[in-house]
């Protein structure tokens, strides 16, 4: 039965112009690039767009701390997002921008219609502004004391230290972090998106099995929280478009990031015969729509995104396929271990194909954070990639060439192996389609562990010295590649590079989903040459030194800088000193809360429990905390938050900003102990 040609675009979210590509990102661009792969190979008419996300203040603010303008800072950021795409080999059809006449358009026209449908109203808002700068601060503009604890250089909408929130009116001793001047409060009026208009539409979009049944359960949060109007307006200077009949009034980036998928599919089409933008995107259109994104920006694209489409006559996504977040040996990536690895040093280290591989054998359909562990990365590709996979050609394509002229034999002799691997491609193939990588792979390493064994029991080495062997040999051999083959047909989603450089060994045109079973016999191969090497640990090593050093030259974190931002604090007493009780805790629990950025919800043993609200969630995985000693305030006033009532605080040390260390106690120390 042939199946139907299905026509799909896809997207993954688009990058901010104003940073590197690293690591983090790439889960998401290579599970997005393995999938397209899977469905050109099948056949189906497929398209991958994305572009880089150019508007906005910290782009603007970029520019101008560069002394270059904003569309010369957009243009350098492109290319270098594009190089690093391209070389992990992440493949789109078209890479665009945000800033685009494409976009442009798009987002007027899209404006006008939800406007006119009477989706747009207009009310006036007070903001903190800089009287200096002469612009409206976001709230992560603003720092100051905080209100509950009086924690110096706090952000405008959240204590780190002790994780309160706020409005950025409250803080104490507010300054603007552009330009130093104190913050004034200042009316103007912006637009909204009345989202609420949508309540209905969402809800049934929701229930229509568009999102993972996680996500879905997240929306439901959302809506029995109630749905707000949402703010789609900024006042200049803004990096961005201006809103059509109002002058100095620009788009929120994201009111028009979401439609740059459809600005970069649009500007494809222009230069594509035959492509036409309202085949895959009017209301009616039978083609698919799928947005692969992280599962920080579930809002934005299960919202407001199918909100303001439907509101302007658009068609819905058919899915929106969140991912988790990437962790580093089992901890947030983090710039002083060096885990915070931008995608050219990884180049510069290792093979982007050993990547591609680790995060396929790491992902599934769900939203799970996935984890990074170098150890396990080494020995997981050596092992299945170079150890298994590699290794079949290599044990058998020395013999073709040498005494068979690189020819292949004229059968194969062993069938039923051959009928298994070709019969688990439904299973692998519904795996790719499912996302199910991680399953996919186990799948393939299983058959790839068949085809060893097979040799092994052969011996073609064994075979080769016995005389007048010679056809067994080569039957054996042309067995072994014939199976390897398959292998790479499976992997070549997720492998490419091995994938071309296999094609060109055995001598094929590019394989697709169905070339399968095509069996090679009496045909001629190329010499072997080696498709992989082994990943070595200097290389990691070299690759975690390098990390370390790039972001220390980024962030210019010295010691006196340290201190510079956080002077010695006032002289206190003795006797106020020893007001502190600070116990030896274990944390036995550590949990995310629903709703908070920064915090963790911890519960402390100190011979009796304690739950206390700690903002150390930028630095920490809950899983690696429990079971740890640590150090706490035991006697501080407890503290209503808005998660729950705080009872203590743990101790951390940190430069400022999202790198923290909890304090540990040295061994020996016993949970309950007071230190002196
Ligand atoms: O979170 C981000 O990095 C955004 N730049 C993603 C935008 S995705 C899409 F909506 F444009
Ligand atoms: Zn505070």
């Amino acid at each position: 039965m042939t199946k139907k040609q299905r026509k799909i675009l896809v997207t993954s979210a688009l990058p901010y112009a104003n940073g590197p590509i690293h690591l983090g990102h790439l889960v998401e661009y290579i599970q997005t690039d393995i999938w397209v792969r899977y469905q050109k190979m099948r056949g189906h008419v497929s398209y991958y767009v994305c572009a880089d996300d150019a508007h906005g203040t910290p782009i603007m603010l970029r520019a101008q701390q560069d002394g270059i303008t904003p569309e010369q800072l957009i243009e350098q950021i492109s290319d270098q997002h594009q190089r690093d795409f391209a070389d992990f080999s992440v493949d789109f059809d078209n890479y665009h921008s945000t800033h685009s006449s494409e976009n442009k358009e798009l987002a007027e026209t899209i404006y006008l219609k939800l406007r006119e449908a009477g989706h747009i109203d207009r009310r006036v808002i007070s903001q903190a502004y800089d009287p200096e700068k002469e612009m409206f601060l976001p709230d992560r503009y603003i720092k100051g004391e905080c209100p509950k604890c009086g924690a110096d250089d706090q952000y405008g909408d959240n204590c780190e230290v002790c994780g309160a929130t706020y409005d950025s009116t409250e803080l104490k001793n507010p300054k603007s972090v552009v330009s130093g001047a104190t913050p004034i409060e200042k009316d103007s009026e912006h637009f909204f998106f009345k989202l609420t208009d949508f309540d209905a539409m969402l809800k049934d979009w929701m229930k229509a099995g568009h999102l993972q049944p996680e996500v879905a359960n997240k929306l439901e949060e959302w809506f029995e929280i109630g749905l707000n109007d949402w703010d789609i307006s900024r006042d200049k200077p803004y990096f961005g478009f201006e809103i059509p009949d109002a002058p100095g009034k620009y788009f929120y980036v994201w009111l028009d990031a979401p439609m740059g998928y459809f600005a970069s599919f649009k500007n494809l089409c222009e230069k594509t015969d035959g492509l036409e933008f309202d085949d895959y995107l009017t209301a009616d259109s039978d083609a698919e729509l799928y947005h692969f994104i992280g599962k920080d920006i579930i809002r934005f694209h299960g919202l407001f995104w199918p909100a303001v489409l439907a509101g302007s006559g658009f068609r819905t996504p058919t899915a929106i396929y969140a991912h988790g977040f990437l962790t580093v040996n089992g901890q947030k990536m983090s710039k002083s271990r060096g885990t915070f690895i931008m995608a050219r040093t990884y180049l510069e280290h290792l093979d982007p194909e050993y990547l591609r591989y680790y995060f396929a054998g790491k992902l599934s359909s769900g939203i799970d954070d996935l984890d990074l562990s170098m150890d396990d990365f080494q020995a997981r590709v050596n092992s299945d990639l170079v150890g298994k996979v590699v290794n079949i050609a290599s044990r058998c394509a020395g013999f073709i060439s040498k005494r068979f002229d690189g020819k292949l034999g004229a059968e194969v002799e062993n069938s039923e192996l051959i009928t298994t691997m070709v019969k688990a491609g439904e299973s692998i193939g519904l795996a790719y389609e499912g996302r199910e990588y991680s399953r996919a792979m186990r799948e393939i390493m299983s058959l790839a562990d068949q085809v060893n064994q097979y040799i092994d029991d052969r011996k073609p080495w064994v075979v080769a010295k016995q005389e007048g062997a010679d056809a067994e040999l080569q039957a054996i051999c042309t067995t072994g590649l014939n199976c390897f083959k398959i292998l790479i047909n499976y992997l070549k989603p997720v492998l490419p590079v091995m994938a071309e450089k296999s094609e060109i060994f055995l001598n094929i045109e590019p394989m697709t989903w169905n070339t399968v079973d095509q069996l090679l016999v009496e045909h001629p191969i190329n010499k072997f040459k080696p498709l992989m090497t082994r990943v070595e640990e200097k290389h990691i090593n070299a690759m975690i030194e390098d990390s370390k050093q790039t972001i220390q030259v980024a962030q210019q974190k010295t010691v006196s800088e340290v201190l510079a931002k956080n002077p010695i604090a006032n002289e206190i007493s003795f006797d106020d000193f020893a007001k502190i009780d600070l116990r030896v805790a274990k944390i036995i629990k550590a949990q995310h809360v629903e709703g908070a950025d920064k915090l963790l919800q911890l519960t402390l043993d100190i011979g009796e429990e304690r739950n206390v609200f700690a903002g150390i969630k930028s630095a920490y995985q809950p899983e690696e905390l429990e079971g740890k000693l640590t150090v706490m305030v035991a006697n501080l006033a407890p503290r209503k938050m808005r998660f729950g009532m705080s009872e203590g605080m743990v101790l951390a040390a940190g430069p400022g900003g999202d790198d923290l260390f909890v304090l540990h106690p040295d061994e020996g120390a016993k949970l309950g102990m007071r230190i002196k």
